[in-house]
């Protein structure tokens, strides 16, 4: 048998556009981390995206996925997707086939408003915006399974299939309800669209009605998704965990994150829930802004605050809060990019933000995993 090593080591892949401009700052916290706090962990710098697809022909080599299982604990991706690429075949191969093939069956994406003046409802308070997304992450209508028949002629026929399994239904909803109890929230939401989609949805609808039965400690509740959508925005006060299939996930986290600040604010996790020790992924919710790329105008603080997730999920627990708190400051004084309604660049709102942890450390250090 090998020794494993001691070190948890993270691949980052930087990706496309403004990935490539966050990354770059992640990488200089991460080595803050590595470096002045004596965190033991190792950088691996994976060379995927539109460069290398478009220069070599590589998406996703296979050899990648089984180096990343053998050697990682965590993946750290920036965002994909490149106009050059306008098919998108090398950003699914290497985002699906990274939440796919490590099974990543839950994809976590907290929404909690730093500031008041991030929140956009006229009524509305900082803490009252605060839940977690609970996106299923491996099936649904991202199961790749349809086709295309007739093509560009007049009787053409496009499918996709919205693949809803019993397993993977019951488990991300039973990690809602386990993140719910073991983070003391008292309630969580089911949404689905099961009034239209009488099949798949009546699935979902009819396991999370079995599996709210073995949580009695949690107040459940089912919404159909265009209600979810209309309550979000009149009320978020009333939400604290969401389950909801992948396209729903997706469509929710983006208008979650408006009440939030905008993408430049939203983090995510991509886990195996059911196992805590295996390699899991971690990437802002935001893509790759191609308008934005290059420029030294987006907003590191989605990722910044993913690196707080990823070091939770690595054992570093106290991590996720004091990375949070040094945004949340920074947000209150305007040392942010302007999309938060700062006017300073990338680079010196991550710089600034660095020091701060740097300073933060010296007078507390990380506590051991
Ligand atoms: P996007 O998230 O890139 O941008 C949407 C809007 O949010 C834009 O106005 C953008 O300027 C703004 N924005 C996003 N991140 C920001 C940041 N950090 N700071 C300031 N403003 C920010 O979504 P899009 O424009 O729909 O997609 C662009 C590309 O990214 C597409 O190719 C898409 O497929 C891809 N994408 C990738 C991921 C991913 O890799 N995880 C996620 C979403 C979109
Ligand atoms: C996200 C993105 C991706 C998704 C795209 C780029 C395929 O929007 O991570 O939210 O839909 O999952
Ligand atoms: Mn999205």
């Amino acid at each position: 048998m090998t020794t494993p090593s001691a070190k948890k080591k993270i691949a980052l892949i930087a990706g496309d556009g403004i990935g490539k401009d966050v990354t770059r700052e992640v990488r200089q916290l991460l080595e803050v981390y590595r470096k002045d706090a004596g965190l033991p962990i190792e950088l691996w710098d994976l060379n995927l995206g539109a460069d290398r697809y478009l220069s070599a022909g590589l998406t996703m080599p296979d050899d990648v996925l089984s180096q990343i299982r053998k050697s990682c604990a965590a993946v750290f991706l920036g965002a994909l997707g490149d106009p050059r690429v306008p098919g998108h075949e090398h950003a699914r191969d290497i985002l699906f086939g990274l939440r796919v093939g490590l099974d990543l069956y839950a994809n976590i994406r907290p929404v909690r408003a730093l500031d008041d003046r991030l929140v956009p409802l006229k009524s509305k308070r900082a803490e009252q915006v605060d839940f977690v997304v609970f996106r299923e992450n491996t099936e649904g209508a991202y199961a790749n399974i349809g086709g295309q028949l007739r093509r560009g002629t007049p009787d053409e026929i496009a499918i996709n299939e919205d693949i809803n399994t019993r397993k993977g239904v019951e488990r991300i909803i039973v990690a809602a309800f386990e993140y719910a109890r073991n983070n003391r929230r008292a309630r969580v939401h089911m949404a689905d669209k099961s009034n239209a989609m009488r099949h798949a949805h009546e699935l979902w609808l009819r396991v999370f009605r079995e599996v709210r039965g073995r949580y009695p400690d949690i107040e459940s509740d089912h919404m159909y998704v265009d209600a979810l959508c209309l309550r979000l925005v009149q009320a978020p006060e009333e939400f604290q965990v969401i389950v909801t299939n992948n396209l729903f996930g997706d469509i929710v986290t983006d208008l979650a994150a408006g009440l939030q600040g905008g993408l430049g604010m939203a983090p995510s996790a991509n886990v195996h829930a059911a196992d805590p020790a295996a390699v899991a992924m971690f990437e802002p919710v935001h893509g790759s802004a191609p308008a934005l790329a290059g420029k030294d105008v987006a907003n590191p603080f989605a990722a910044f605050l993913t690196v707080g997730m990823m070091l939770a999920y690595l054992g570093w627990a106290a991590e996720e809060r004091r990375i949070e708190s040094a945004v949340a400051q920074a947000i209150a004084e305007r040392q942010c990019t302007p999309d938060v309604g700062g006017s300073l660049g990338t680079k010196a709102v991550a710089a600034r933000l660095r020091e701060q942890i740097q300073r933060s450390l010296e007078g507390s250090p990380v506590a051991p995993a």
